[in-house]
């Protein structure tokens, strides 16, 4: 099939790249010219594993190009919009792309084309850009919502191979064509309006960002009753009802999905005057949690002001170099605001802004961050920070504070390495009882 994709974001990039490598003609559109060029040469612009070999691929053999505009005459049967929906100051999704991109693909696309939303659009965006299709005269075409679910860093594995196929139509060609546009991918899917199509999207991360924040309220309880949260996550996901992932304690999530997404999903309800307090609460439980180890900072130096505190992380999760909502910048901004003295380290992140703007720049070796600091805490859990040599840290620190905010060092370890020790209500234990 002949598949125009507008945006080249993660998900842009990664379903053109894959949907090329099932063998459709691609065109992945993206008004960045300087990217597009970087694209037409064959390097990616995310760190995403496995993303630039294929997209190599693709090119070579001719199915993957890529532009800066959209051709005046756009003879594809489908396109598909994945342009950014960011965080409007009140947390309603911005869809001034969304509907800017539809507006044009209305003036180019040929009759029966379909016009699906990839992007995460509010529920009812369909059937507005329906209505703004047809006040240009176009009745000819079809918008239909198909959502995305991968994730980054597992990115193209969750695009080839997916859980669910999510198809919202208004009619029976767009559900033959996007059958026929996902008939490489092996994956049940549920056809439904385009508002449900919508809804389940927010839905999914809104009840996973759900759990996140209940299993840390959870450890926030287990550390004052001297139980171990990760323990508790085992016991709880052996139940198949409720199942073990994204039970891991921490500082919260981050990344461009779930802040945003929950916030607009608060916003979406309060719309049609429903109060959605348990979603607030997630919402409001994440904001704190992401600032957790300041009390224990305090609590270990006192007055923070001129301490120096080494953040072993900054990419909001590992296997990606996004920091957007990022635990770590969120938690570098309130140690400013005490006065600490920062150093950063991350395997892949070398350079991110701070909420004002301004750049901070990232160490690229963890024994240099950690250089005479007076603590450290562990924000993202890179396997290169999991496996330090633990003991070198220790002699490089000139106090011996850690906090592992995402409960990947085994506190008696740690313990007997030295370290006062502190993570996110796991206790210590006997070596013999660690898991
Ligand atoms: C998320 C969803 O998982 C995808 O299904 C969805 O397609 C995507 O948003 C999107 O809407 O585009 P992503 O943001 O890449 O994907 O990252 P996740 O792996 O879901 O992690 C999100 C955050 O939750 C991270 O900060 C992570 O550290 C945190 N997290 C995750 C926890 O704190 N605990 C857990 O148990 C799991």
């Amino acid at each position: 099939m002949n598949v125009l994709i507008v945006g080249t974001g993660y998900v842009g990039l990664v379903t053109g790249v894959c949907f090329a490598s099932h063998g459709h003609e691609v065109l992945c559109v993206d008004a960045d010219a300087r990217k597009v060029r970087q694209l037409q040469a064959g390097h990616c612009p995310i760190y995403e594993d496995g993303l630039e070999s294929l997209l190599r691929e693709q090119l070579q053999a001719g199915r993957l190009r890529f532009a800066a505009q959209v051709p005046p005459t756009a003879a594809h049967e489908v396109a598909l919009i994945a342009v950014g929906t960011p965080s409007g100051s009140d947390g309603t999704a911005d869809l001034t792309n969304v509907f800017a991109v539809a507006k044009e693909l209305g003036r180019k696309l040929q009759p029966r084309a379909v016009l699906a939303t990839k992007s995460t659009v509010p529920v009812g965006t369909g059937d507005k850009l329906e209505r703004m299709l047809v006040d240009m005269g176009r009745t000819d075409l079809h918008v239909a919502s198909t959502p995305e679910f991968l994730r980054e860093g597992t990115a193209l594995k969750d695009t080839l191979y997916p859980t669910r196929l999510v198809f919202g139509i208004a009619d029976v060609h767009s559900s033959e064509v996007l059958k026929r546009l996902h008939a490489g991918v092996e994956a049940p899917a549920v056809l439904c309006s385009r508002a449900t199509a919508e809804m389940i999207k927010y839905a999914s991360n809104a009840f996973l960002a759900t759990k996140i924040s209940f299993i840390n309220e959870i450890a926030n309880i287990c550390a004052r009753v001297d139980a171990d949260v990760s323990q508790v996550a085992i016991g709880m996901g052996m139940d198949p009802r409720i199942g073990g992932s994204f039970l891991r304690a921490g500082l919260g999530y981050g990344g461009s999905c779930f802040p945003k997404d929950t916030r607009a999903l608060v916003n979406i309800a309060g719309d049609v005057d429903y109060d959605f307090k348990l979603l607030k609460a997630v919402v409001e439980v994440n904001q704190l949690q992401r600032t957790a180890p300041l009390r224990q900072l305090t609590d270990w130096l006192g007055d923070l002001s001129g301490k120096h505190i080494a953040i072993l992380g900054v990419a909001f999760k590992p296997g990606t170099d996004d920091t957007r909502e990022s635990a770590a910048l969120e938690l570098a901004r309130v140690l400013r605001d005490q006065g600490a003295r920062l150093t950063l380290y991350d395997p892949v992140v070398r350079r991110c802004s701070s909420h004002s703007g301004s750049p901070i720049s990232v160490l690229d070796d963890p024994y240099l961050a950690v250089l005479d600091a007076d603590a450290a805490v562990v924000v993202t859990e890179w396997s290169e920070i999991v496996d330090l040599d633990w003991p070198l840290v220790r002699q490089r620190m000139r106090q011996p504070f850690l906090y592992d905010g995402r409960n990947v060092l085994a506190p008696y370890t740690m313990q007997s390495i030295g370290f006062t020790f502190a993570n996110v209500g796991r206790r210590a234990m006997s070596a013999a009882l660690q898991v």
